[in-house]
């Protein structure tokens, strides 16, 4: 009996963390303030924005674009627990250290190789080159990457198990935030020199 109520307990704790992403709608869909929902067409429901895929600009060697539950981009998603995003990687182009702190992340390779890496909370490495037509997963909250470390551009569409899963960069939250130099020598035993060299691409 003991062993049934602690089943039940865990389904329960189970079905909390699945919906703690998105709330769950009570109307079929969600509609913006002050829109008449009477006007909606099936532009509501469309998103071209990845018309003629994704252009990476120099200097850089990525470039995303995201389909999100923001009202500048599709926000009939809001509430649906999903989302998506089309990236390119010229080669040496990388999606730094990250993790998307509402959503699981499951990503599909189009073209080119990939090499992506996460780390899970027991600091357990995992790391995979990515072959076109692979599928691979970070699950929510992990700190993941992307690199391309082939020869040709590699072009991923991802999608994520909330409509605005949030992205924590680690470069940018660690030395582009303000966080002080002495917190930096202090958790990463270096000198200003280093905590320098580490805050300079985000100074400029
Ligand atoms: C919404 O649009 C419909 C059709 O144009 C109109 O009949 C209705 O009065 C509108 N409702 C509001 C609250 O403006």
């Amino acid at each position: 009996m003991a062993r049934f109520a602690f089943a039940v307990l865990v389904t329960f704790a189970v079905i909390l963390v699945a919906q703690a992403s998105d709330p769950e709608l009570t109307t079929d869909f969600f509609v913006p303030e002050g829109v008449n929902k009477t006007t909606l067409t099936a532009d509501y429901f469309t998103s071209t924005v990845l018309r003629g895929g994704v252009t990476v600009v120099a200097p850089a060697k990525i470039a995303v674009k995201r389909i999100t539950s923001a009202l500048d981009s599709l926000p009939s998603l809001t509430g649906l627990g999903v989302s998506s995003a089309l990236i390119k990687y010229l080669p040496g182009g990388i999606n730094p250290h990250h993790t998307h702190p509402r959503g699981t992340e499951i990503l599909y390779l189009l073209e080119g190789t990939l090499t992506v890496g996460l780390v899970d909370t027991t600091n357990k490495f995992f790391t995979k080159v990515l072959e076109a037509g692979d599928v691979f997963v970070f699950p929510k909250g992990l700190v993941h990457y992307q690199i391309n470390l082939g020869k040709k551009p590699a072009s991923a569409y991802v999608a994520f198990s909330s409509s605005n899963p949030g992205t924590v960069s680690l470069p940018i939250t660690l030395f582009g935030s303000g966080i002080p130099d002495d917190v930096h020598k202090a958790a990463f035993k270096v000198d200003g020199y280093v905590v320098d060299k580490l805050q300079l691409p985000f100074n400029m």
